[in-house]
């Protein structure tokens, strides 16, 4: 396991131009997250589901990482067993900045360039194009409906389960531009030896006080800090 975990949130690609969600003007203030990211979305509102992450993942083609995402993949290329990259972002920009999608990168909540298919859960890579470019939106394996492959409200996230294998003993934990409101960072700060937690303002459920050091600051202009402070922590070991 290793022994920083490194979780980031939509605050981390801000500044390369993705909006957040629940900042004023975020994604939520203009779509209804009930109607394009719940469970039964795709039952009940199909191609706007489809359209919404469409869109979405268009987006993605233009957009650079930034130097947030660029100083975290060198830390983790510099200490590839004790740093963990885990993130709640759909985008690809840390695999832009160098890292491997399956080796390097968690995706808690998916990935935009991917589609899977509803029945026999093949994943396809399509780039930046909509769903329905790649052979009408159906499944060249078995025919059924293929769908985003991201993890909408109220389904299950596998990946969950290598986060939780991660901060079992991660004895350091860094939060980046995350609210807190999806995953608990409050608890899992308390059980490491160190953290640090770079936001731009204070959230309402992350308590500041469990974190050793408090960095309200955009992401690019914490990452000097951020990655030096954990080398400094990872020598001292
Ligand atoms: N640098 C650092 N932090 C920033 C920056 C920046 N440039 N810009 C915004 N932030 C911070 C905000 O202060 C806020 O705390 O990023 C956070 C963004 O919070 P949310 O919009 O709630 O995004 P996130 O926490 O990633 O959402 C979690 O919710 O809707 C779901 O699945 C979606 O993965 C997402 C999950």
């Amino acid at each position: 396991m290793a022994k920083a975990v490194i979780l980031s949130g939509a605050g981390i690609s801000a500044e390369s131009g993705i909006k957040t969600f629940r900042d004023s003007g975020g994604l939520w203030d203009e779509y209804d997250v009930e109607v394009v990211c719940n469970y039964d979305s795709l039952d009940k509102n199909e191609s706007l589901t489809l359209e919404f992450y469409d869109k979405r993942r268009a987006e993605l083609a233009d957009i650079k990482p930034n130097k947030a995402h660029i100083e975290i993949a060198k830390l983790k290329k510099d200490y590839p067993n004790d740093i963990a990259v885990i993130t709640q972002n759909v985008d690809d920009l840390f695999e832009k900045a160098g890292l491997d999608r399956e080796k390097e990168v968690i995706h808690l909540h998916g990935f935009l360039p991917e589609i899977i298919c509803r029945e026999c859960e093949a994943i396809f890579n399509i780039g930046y194009k909509s769903i329905y470019d790649f052979h009408n939106g159906f499944c060249p394996k078995c025919g059924a409906k293929t769908r985003p492959n991201i993890v909408f409200f109220g389904e299950m996230a596998p990946m969950y389960e290598k986060l939780n294998k991660e901060i079992q003993d991660c004895e350091i934990f860094v939060t980046i531009g995350t609210s807190g409101n999806v995953i608990g960072v409050n608890t899992i700060a308390a059980f490491s030896d160190y953290s640090i937690l770079n936001n731009l303002e204070p959230s309402p459920v992350i308590d500041e006080k469990l974190f050793d050091e408090v960095l309200y600051r955009p992401a690019t202009e914490a990452v000097d800090i951020i990655v030096s402070n954990i080398k400094q922590k990872l020598n001292s070991f």
